[in-house]
Formats: structure tokens, sequence, C-alpha cells
């Protein structure tokens, strides 16, 4: 069993076909850290045309995701479509504009928290309500704009969530010290050569000791942060 299974509804199951097969997803996948299942909506249909949305009550433009396939998808991948009957390590996660903006203090709660993520790629153009209203525990959004559906920001939370699951990053790396963890920037990173096109590499960081390179970095980490993202350093914690 691993130790977190992401379950992906979508329309468009082609568009996942490679994306979680590179770098820490890949080997967290291999490690079976985490199992992720992609799954077209439209194979939770029972009519013969297979109809996934439809045209919107009261009218207007656009279509509306059908509530029948996806309540039939939670009956299967969840065992119900009563949310009070959920696993308590079950999150059933609605992807859409007028989500809670994603950021790391969610990506941490998930991975420490859920065993089960069942993520819904909405349309933009709309999924009808009674969907939110019975089966969604979380409405995301990845941030203040419009994507044409949820399938890019299901790539960017399963990334951000699996690299934090324990064992997924390895030894020679942690989740510890990324950028956002303390509502920090992370600070500047050089690699040979020492000097490259006339720019040196901060001499600190060639001839420092350990104790000179970890105020330098403290340092740069403070300025990009004040210079890039002055609104984390005014920010409360998280939240
Ligand atoms: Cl999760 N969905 C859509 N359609 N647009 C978005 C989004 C999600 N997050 C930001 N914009």
């Amino acid at each position: 069993m691993p130790m977190l299974r992401i379950d992906v509804v979508t329309i468009f199951p082609v568009f996942f076909e490679e994306v979680f097969d590179f770098g820490i997803i890949r080997r967290a996948k291999l490690a079976n850290i985490v199992e992720i299942n992609i799954h077209d909506l439209r194979d939770f249909t029972t009519d013969k045309h297979r109809m996934v949305d439809d045209r919107p009550f009261g009218g207007g433009d656009g279509m509306v995701l059908k509530p029948e396939p996806i309540f039939a998808a939670m009956e299967k991948l969840v065992g119900t479509s009563d949310r009070e009957k959920y696993p308590k390590e079950t999150r059933v996660v609605l992807l859409t504009p007028r989500g809670k903006v994603f950021r790391q203090s969610i990506a941490r709660e998930f991975a420490s928290d859920a065993k089960h993520i069942v993520v819904i790629c909405g349309r933009y153009e709309g999924v009808d309500e009674r969907v939110s209203d019975a089966l969604v525990t979380d409405e995301i959004s990845i941030g203040d704009y419009v994507l044409s559906g949820g399938e890019p920001a299901a790539v960017v939370i399963i990334d951000a969530i699996t690299r934090l699951l324990p064992e997924a990053l390895g030894s020679e790396t942690s989740a510890v010290y990324d950028s956002f963890t303390e509502n920090m920037l992370d600070y500047p990173h050089y690699t040979r050569p020492a000097e490259f096109r006339g720019r040196r590499v901060p001499e600190t960081l060639i001839n420092g000791n350990h104790a000179e390179i970890e105020k330098w970095r403290r340092e740069k980490a403070l300025e990009l942060t004040k210079k890039f993202r002055e609104d984390l350093l005014k920010e409360k914690g998280d939240e």
C-alpha cells in the first residue's frame, strides 16, 4: 500500500499520459510512496453518448459538467457519494478558480494528513453545484487567473504534495530548506566555473567557512525576499 493514493478525474485523461513520469514524482511512484491513477470521467457515464456536460439551466454560454458521472466516480473511487461517510483521511478536491488559493502550507497539510486524495478537474464554464454541495471537501485554485480547465492545476498540486511525502526527496536533499517553508525565498545558487564570462561566484561560497556561508545565505534569502516578495515577510506565519 502506498502512503498516498491519488485519483484524478478528468475529461482529458491523455493530458496526464507522461507528466508524472519524471524526476521526484516518478521516483516516488516507483518506490510505492505514491500511487497516481487517472480516470476518464466518460467511463462513469451510463448513456449511449457518454455525455459529461450539458447546457446551463437559466441559459448562458458554455457547458456545465453534469453531476451523475462525478457522483458515480466517487462511489467507485471512495465507496460513497456521501461526504459525511468518507474515511477521515480522504480528501475530495475540486479544482476551480473560485477555490482557496493553493500555497505551500496547503501542500504540507495534504501531504501530512491525507491517505487518499481524489482530484476532480473542473471546466472553467462550471461544474454542477451539487458536486460541491455533496462530494467536495476542498475547493482549490492555483492562482488568480483563469485556466480553461483544472488539468494543469492538478499537475501543480500533485507535484507540490508528492515531493513533501516522507522519503520522496531522497537523502541528498530536503524539503526543510525549500523556498516558502519559512515564508522566505531561497538563496542564490552557483556551480562551476568560479568565473564565467567575467562574472565571479561570491568569494564567501568559494573560500568561506561553513558558518560564514550559512550567514551569507540567510542574508541573501532575506534580501531577495524583500526585493521580490515583501508581502511574504509581512505575513503572520501562514494562512
Ligand atoms: Cl484550479 N481551475 C481553473 N479553471 N482556473 C484556474 C484554477 C483552477 N486555478 C487558477 N485558475
